[in-house]
């Protein structure tokens, strides 16, 4: 599980004492190969200074430069992060229009993190790195990582969580997945970009206690657990200073604290500067006008004494390594295949273990095959495809499975199924005078595609309406203005709930959505993410019983907008391209625990179609040195009449903190599978460095002495479980 390995970790007693000093992190199992070191340093010596600087700027849209007198490939890059991206030209960002380039179309970023399933974000990894093998591409990029700290950031779906352990352990799984396959990782985007409006200018101040408790960590792990191979440099500024030039997170943070030995690469196009960039730790101008600032201006530079040589040579012996790890010059690397069985298992499994149960009080789900003999399918969603759209995030999928064709198929002609389209997706272009188009969602519902749902709706037993959000409203570049459903989906909703009681509503979207209205209107409730290319099949299996459903929530779902962090403080999106993070750590749960506000759904929070019953949360000791680990138990039995698994999470809590902490703080978690009537003793750790907390004032992180609440449950706000222990 994850472990903060911090440079510095103090004691807090009424002094400061140092525990670990100068403890340099060090990647073991995963991450770089030492033995590619004598070869990366011999073939460095033979490059002249342009075919070093011919190497660390992009010579296409997706591929940097090789050197071929040494027989030195160039290296190919690819989107990232749910599926290899389709063939582009060279140099724009057409497709090419291939007919063998389609690829499998896996779950997005929050449906992974709702598995809340490790093994699996591993396969996830491996599975993708398979297909870009397939693909003959060197760096996949991806996993998109960044803490969701408003419900609103377009890219949501891409990313994990709003908890940093969740996020961290989720991304090194991914990462060692895909790294084991040859190819490697590009962790984006490095860091602080946490809305799409404004990212290429923003200016992000945020305290470094945040910085260092919520944003960092899953970079932290990325680099150091999982030893990714690249990094993306993000385009907003930090502090005043463009991510892609920013010393202190590039040099500073990246690769001297955390021992980084790949390359940064920038977002695409985000590089603004020569010598700064330069020296402050870009490796690889990409994007763009490729080559703006590390070409001919960096020799230049170079020749004039500006930036010294072995600058170059630092980028260029890291791009060396990397190639050199991922066997790129080596007949041995592997093969793989797109959609193998094996790659549409792992986006099969996946997007089951991701459905979430919100609300299922009238237990209408699972449906029963045997009574039910028509299903009225509402929504465009239904029949939408998800693998396109959210722009650099879009998959040329081989298939997939739509899901009114799950439905279908899993029913055959037992059970009627109506189809109406209930809504259109439909969008308000505003005239912004020649600039990038604005344009949001249409509010407002047809009435014509209402009265037809409504009749479908009251000639079936049961009626199911697909609504949420599509890649066109959750997507790169832009945020969303409101969490409410597009479309008029609300009103949608409304009618068909006059005329049928039994009604479920399916959630398709990759971000936390407004859903007090269909939550007053509706019994039942089911978040079904953007799930890949076997979303349908999945959806079926849940919706019938199939297969129990196991998501919990990776975020937590607000009442409304404004209770959320950023929205109360009104630091979202910021003023004159300033965005000042204020509500500091209070991000996601933290803040609506710490500040009693209370969530639609809470984070962690996912229902199954069995029970689980808590008991005797024990702890090996009571007293704790601050280099020990806590083991726990928890007694979880499956107390009802299925299989099922269950997500059990850890939360702590120090009592008595000297500053403040949040209200609580998960700090461990493990699924586990129980059959009916089973019971398991189920086994935890936490490392007490990770109650730690990062004292900005000494600059470094403190572990406090005292009682801490540790709280076992089921959700952030179901816990069922709690003791407490001392640190010493
Ligand atoms: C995105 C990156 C993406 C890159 C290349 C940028 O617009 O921010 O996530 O990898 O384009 O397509």
């Amino acid at each position: 599980m994850h472990s903060l390995t911090s440079v510095f970790i103090v004691v807090l007693y009424s002094a400061c004492v140092p525990v670990h000093q100068d403890e340099l992190p060090t990647v073991k199992e995963y991450g770089f190969d030492d033995k590619y070191e004598p070869m990366v340093d011999s073939i460095l010596e033979l490059l002249t200074l342009e075919e070093k600087i011919h190497m660390i700027h992009g010579n296409g849209m997706f591929v940097s430069g090789g050197i071929e007198r040494l027989g030195i490939p160039d290296l190919t890059y690819t989107d990232g992060p749910t599926g290899i991206r389709e063939e582009l030209e060279r140099h724009s960002w057409d497709p090419l229009n291939m007919d063998n380039d389609s690829v499998t179309f896996f779950p997005t970023g929050t449906a992974l993190a709702a598995t809340w399933n490790t093994d699996l974000s591993l396969q996830y990894g491996k599975a993708i790195g398979n297909e870009a093998n397939a693909r003959r591409k060197d760096i996949l990029l991806g996993p998109g990582v960044n803490i969701i700290r408003t419900p609103v950031c377009g890219r949501n779906f891409e990313y994990f969580s709003e908890d940093p352990l969740l996020a961290s352990d989720i991304a090194v799984g991914y990462i060692r997945g895909l790294q084991e396959q040859d190819v490697a990782a590009c962790v984006k985007h490095y860091a602080l970009n946490n809305q799409e409006y404004q990212r290429w200018i923003i200016d992000v101040e945020v305290d470094e206690r945040a910085l260092r408790e919520i944003y960092l960590p899953v970079y932290k792990s990325a680099a150091i657990d999982a030893g990714a191979y690249s990094f993306m440099g993000s385009y907003n500024k930090f502090r005043g200073d463009y991510v892609c030039e920013n010393d202190y997170l590039l040099n500073r943070i990246l690769k001297d604290e955390w021992g980084f030995k790949g390359i940064v690469v920038s977002d695409w196009g985000a590089t603004h500067s020569t010598v700064k960039a330069a020296k402050n730790g870009l490796d690889v101008e990409m994007g763009g006008k490729s080559g703006q600032h590390f070409f001919a201006l960096l020799a230049d530079s170079v020749r004039a004494g500006l930036v010294s040589e072995q600058i170059i040579d630092d980028k260029v012996r890291r791009i060396l390594r990397v190639m050199y790890n991922c066997k790129k010059m080596d007949s041995t690397r592997f093969q793989g295949k797109t959609n193998s069985p094996e790659n549409i298992q792992v986006a099969y499994d996946v997007a089951c273990e991701s459905i979430t149960l919100l609300k299922n009080t009238k237990g209408l789900l699972p449906l029963n095959s045997q009574e039910i003999k028509s299903i009225a399918a509402i929504g465009e969603n239904a029949v939408n495809q998800y693998a396109k759209g959210g722009f650099t995030a879009g998959v040329k999928a081989r298939y997939e499975v739509s899901l009114l064709e799950g439905l279908q198929k899993k029913v055959g002609d037992k059970i009627a199924i109506h189809y109406a389209r209930g809504y259109k997706e439909e969008f308000v272009v505003v005239d912004t005078g020649g600039k990038w188009p604005y344009r949001y969602p249409d509010p407002d519902a047809d009435e014509a595609l209402i009265r037809e749902a409504v009749e479908v709706a009251k000639k079936s037993d049961v009626a199911i309406i697909f609504a949420g959000n599509t890649r066109n409203v959750e997507t790169e570049v832009v945020d969303r203005e409101t969490l409410k459903f597009p479309f008029g989906q609300d009103e949608l909703i409304k009618a068909v709930s006059e005329v049928n009681s039994k009604l479920i509503v399916v959630v398709v979207a990759g971000a936390a959505c407004d859903l007090t209205y269909a939550d007053s209107l509706s019994s039942t409730i089911v978040y079904a993410w953007f799930n890949g290319s076997e979303a349908g099949n999945a959806l079926a299996d849940v919706l019938f019983g199939d297969v129990n459903p196991s998501g919990k929530l990776p975020f937590t779902i607000p009442v409304k907008l404004e209770d959320v962090g950023a929205h109360a403080m009104e630091t979202y999106p910021g003023r004159n391209f300033k965005v000042n993070y204020s509500e500091g750590i209070l991000v996601g749960y933290r803040w609506f625990d710490t500040k009693n506000i209370e969530p639609k759904y809470c984070f962690g929070h996912g229902l199954s179609y069995t029970t689980f019953e808590y008991s005797n949360l024990e702890t090996d000791k009571v007293n704790y040195l601050s280099d020990q680990d806590i083991i726990l138990h928890l007694m979880v039995e499956n107390t009802g009449n299925s299989p099922g698994k269950e997500t059990v999470q850890i939360y702590v809590k120090p009592l008595g903190s000297s500053v403040e902490r949040a209200e609580k703080e998960l700090k461990a978690f493990r699924k586990i599978e129980l059959k009916a009537g089973e019971k398991q003793k189920v086994k935890m750790e936490i490392d007490i460095h990770d109650l730690a907390y990062y004292n900005d004032t000494v600059k470094k992180w403190v572990i406090e002495r005292g009682p801490y609440k540790i709280m076992g449950g089921s959700s952030s706000r179901d816990i069922r479980e709690v003791a407490v222990v001392n640190i010493k």
